[in-house]
């Protein structure tokens, strides 16, 4: 058998070191590892990578850290497609609707198939269809990746939907791509015109070694356009496709690192720690589209002060993705948090806008003393953000949404170093800090 995780080895505890002065996108060449000590291995637990960064087992290549600016342009165009499909605009791609070019980033590393082939896989809550590349997938039509293509052909557990299955009459019309040869065939779309298609296909999954699932249904790509390394995409959306869907836990959590140069953790079921230390907000739900999972946020406070923000503001809700950068804030609470920031930083020196951030200061020379922000969830669930999840290269980490009617966006900057918790069952979200 393969080894399903080679990350393990990296496993380190060592001393938080976020650098808010610099980029906590910025990481150091080396990976430092677990920030926390691995749970039993009676849990589904799984080490999550930043594609980019040096914990990542992709090629070097794929390891440059886009510009700040990029990331931020590409954030635009995930969630710009994000809302359009929560509005119910069909010329978006209805499966996902977001932008391949967007900014996945982090990597997960599963096992496919009997034996089981390593797979590294981007991780994304905001999409339902699994899928990797597979047997044969010639090279004009398919990329490169690091791992071993999978070869349904070498796998005692594959199987391959038939078309007049109940599983393949099910895919939903934006899904379902007809037959060929009596199997079924699926197509993913994105929202910048690439799609990923083949046979839609059972086979064992080995998240660790103790725990799989048999009969995991995924997409099995014979074409597709995708510019990463990595095998495919595992999809955690809510939709009746994803991964999460499919098992008996209905729940999940994860952990994005602090930097690039620490690993995460991803978790399949109910956290191993106690629920009293997350803090818990109820699912809110956005138009009805299963696959986004949303909050309602309240307020937010800074040093400690509520903003003065009329609750109705933050009325559209918020959808948590894991695939975009900044956190969107409807206009007047951005506008209130800039102003309410501006004061408790008037000691360091404003600095022009940069990389697309407009509220910049000059904090090289020591240590930076940042004031607290909360972002307060329906319920009172009140989440202290990290030091890592207020600024980035010296300016403030959030952006507007441009208005205060369409939904808000919690990204990955502000998710940080939390372990978000969705429990899909029950329909709640939970955040506990410093988890990693
Ligand atoms: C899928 O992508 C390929 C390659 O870009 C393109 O030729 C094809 O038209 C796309 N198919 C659909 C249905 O979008
Ligand atoms: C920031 O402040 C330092 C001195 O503390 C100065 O040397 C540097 O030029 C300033 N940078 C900007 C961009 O103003």
């Amino acid at each position: 058998m393969i080894p399903v995780w080679p990350l393990l080895l990296l496993l380190s505890i060592s001393s938080p070191i976020v650098d808010a002065t610099t980029s906590s996108l910025k990481s150091k060449a080396v990976c430092s590892g677990h920030r926390v000590s691995i749970p039993l291995s009676s849990h589904i637990w799984l080490p999550l990578n930043h594609r980019h960064g040096p914990c990542s087992p992709l090629p070097s290549s794929e390891k440059k850290i886009p510009s700040t600016a990029d990331l931020l342009r590409l954030d635009r165009l995930r969630t710009d497609s994000i809302r359009r499909h929560l509005n119910g605009d069909v010329t978006v791609p209805t499966t996902l609707g977001t932008s391949l070019g967007a900014a996945y980033q982090y990597t997960v590393t599963v096992g496919l198939g009997t034996p089981a082939v390593t797979q590294t896989v981007l991780f994304d809550t905001g999409s339902d269809v699994s899928w990797v590349q597979c047997r044969p997938c010639p090279v004009q039509r398919c990329h490169r990746q690091r791992d071993a293509v999978f070869d349904p052909a070498r796998s005692a557990t594959y199987s391959a939907f038939s078309c007049s299955s109940a599983t393949c009459l099910r895919l939903g019309r934006a899904v379902a791509n007809g037959c060929s040869g009596s199997q079924c065939q699926y197509i993913v779309k994105y929202g910048d015109g690439s799609n990923s298609t083949g046979t839609y296909s059972s086979d064992k999954l080995t998240l660790t070694p103790a725990h799989t699932v048999d009969g995991f249904r995924f997409g099995c790509s014979h074409a597709n356009q995708f510019s990463y390394r990595t095998a495919g995409l595992i999809g955690l959306g809510g939709g009746a496709l994803s991964l999460v869907t499919q098992t008996a836990e209905k729940a999940f959590s994860y952990c994005l690192p602090p930097t690039a140069s620490h690993s995460g953790f991803f978790t399949l079921g109910v956290p191993h720690v106690s629920s009293s230390r997350f803090v818990v907000t109820p699912m809110h739900k956005i138009g009805n589209i299963a696959t986004y999972y949303s909050v309602l946020l309240q307020g937010i406070t800074v040093a400690g002060k509520q903003l003065d923000v009329p609750p109705s503001v933050f009325s559209a809700g918020s959808v948590m993705d894991s695939g975009t950068v900044l956190t969107q804030l409807p206009q007047t609470a951005y506008r209130a948090l800039q102003a309410a920031f501006k004061k408790e930083m008037r000691m360091y020196p404003r600095v022009a806008p940069k990389n697309g951030l407009d509220t910049c200061f000059n904090v090289s020379g020591g240590d930076v003393k940042l004031p607290s922000v909360a972002l307060v969830f329906d319920r009172g669930a009140t989440v202290e953000l990290d030091k890592s999840g207020i600024i980035s290269k010296g300016c403030l980490a959030f952006a507007s949404t441009g208005d205060d009617t369409s939904p808000g966006i919690i990204g990955n900057v502000q998710q940080r170093t939390f372990e978000v918790f969705y429990d899909v069952g029950g329909q709640a979200v939970g955040f506990r800090r410093a988890a990693c």
